[in-house]
């Protein structure tokens, strides 16, 4: 399978490439993400419900060739999981994790705690009032010690809590906030470490690199540090763009967070070269979009650009990698990306046909000579 990608993939890619003249580089050394980081940090990709089904004939073949970690891009969310109160389906996430056992991946469960993508009967009892802090703690650690508890030793890293936080650093007003109060936190990762105590746990949350948010963040880190509470990673999802957050900011938050004795993750990477809003805010990204204003293709030079910017964040990342363990992307091609919601974007680095980009190129390229 794998040299068959190659075959048919990268290697005409790049003599094209050569041909045209264009700047793709040829790869020198290992020609797949997984071999040309093996030294450095495991290559990680969210997989969607037709991939994780092997029924993507353009996405599976790369995903196996390419990465050696995978992130359920909805399967084990809770909505996914646990659509009723008295009633889990597990079709799904089952599928996910065969998956990646047989394709000798790590396996990231993906999200357990968030404010997105919750059933409405969760916050509620049979009358439709809101429910007291004690019931929803009792569904909380049900659900997380069910999930868990069901894919112990086979899921490795958890994200326990995703996006408590808000862009100004204030704890987010989320059903779990407003019904719980505060340590809603402490009591998931409790939850998740007696399901499971090997498995890692992890904060996950977008646009860590901006203050306020990112002092916050590192507060609310120590504070849970301190209290004793079981977390061992931060997730940096990476939702970037072209020019921000630039090289040195990234390098200063990883810095930041390694320091408080975390492992650092990136959880979910795309560079939206639509540029615009800086959030993954998903309601936010379904009102604003970004403009359409590449219907027809990429320019080359700002594929040439987007390549750069992958280069660079790459290199970035392998000099933390006694840090970092993993780093994932979010989505295997363009047409996969939830970037796609309101214009055509090209946030990956595998283009709607399934052939790799410049920017493939480009990582492969600083893997090898960093
Ligand atoms: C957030 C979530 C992900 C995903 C993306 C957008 O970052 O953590 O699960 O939903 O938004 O697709």
């Amino acid at each position: 399978m794998k040299n068959q990608f190659l075959l048919t993939n990268v290697i005409p890619l790049a003599i094209a490439g050569l041909m045209a003249g264009c700047v793709i580089e040829k790869a020198t050394g290992p020609v797949t993400l997984k071999d040309a980081y093996k030294n450095y940090f495991l290559i990680g990709v969210a997989v969607n419900q037709r991939q994780i089904n092997d029924q993507d004939q353009r996405g599976d073949p790369i995903i196996k060739a390419q990465f050696n970690s995978i992130s359920p891009e909805n399967a084990l969310k809770w909505d996914a999981v646990h659509p009723r109160p008295d009633g889990y389906d597990f079709t799904e996430a089952d599928r996910y994790v065969e998956f990646g056992e047989k394709n000798q991946m790590t396996i990231v469960g993906h999200t357990l705690v968030w404010h997105s993508q919750t059933p409405s009967w969760l916050f509620q009892d049979q009358d439709g009032k809101t429910v007291a802090r004690d019931v929803l703690l009792a569904r909380m650690r049900d659900h997380i010690h069910t999930v868990v508890g069901r894919y112990k030793g086979r899921i490795k890293i958890w994200d326990v809590v995703n996006e408590a936080l808000n862009q100004n650093g204030t704890l987010r007003q989320s059903p779990w906030e407003k019904i719980i109060g505060p340590d809603y936190l402490e009591k998931a990762f409790q939850y998740a470490h007696e399901a499971d105590p090997d498995a890692i746990l992890r904060y996950n949350d977008y646009s860590l690199e901006d203050e306020p948010k990112r002092s916050a963040a590192i507060a609310l880190m120590k504070k849970l540090l301190a209290e004793g509470v079981p977390i061992t990673a931060i997730g940096l999802q990476e939702h970037v763009h072209m020019k921000w957050p630039s090289a040195e900011r990234e390098d200063e938050t990883i810095s930041a967070f390694a320091k408080l004795g975390l492992k650092v993750m990136i959880t979910e990477m795309d560079v939206n070269v639509l540029g615009g809003l800086r959030t993954a805010e998903i309601s936010e990204m379904a009102r604003q979009g970004g403009s359409n204003i590449y219907t027809n293709g990429l320019p080359p030079a700002v594929d040439r650009e987007l390549a750069k910017r992958y280069a660079d964040l790459f290199g970035v990342f392998i000099k933390h990698h006694d840090d970092i363990p993993l780093v994932t992307l979010w989505g295997v091609t363009d047409e996969d990306s939830w970037l796609n919601t309101r214009a055509q974007n090209y946030p990956l680095l595998f283009d709607r046909a399934g052939k790799p980009k410049p920017a493939y190129f480009a990582v492969i390229k600083t893997g090898n000579h960093p």
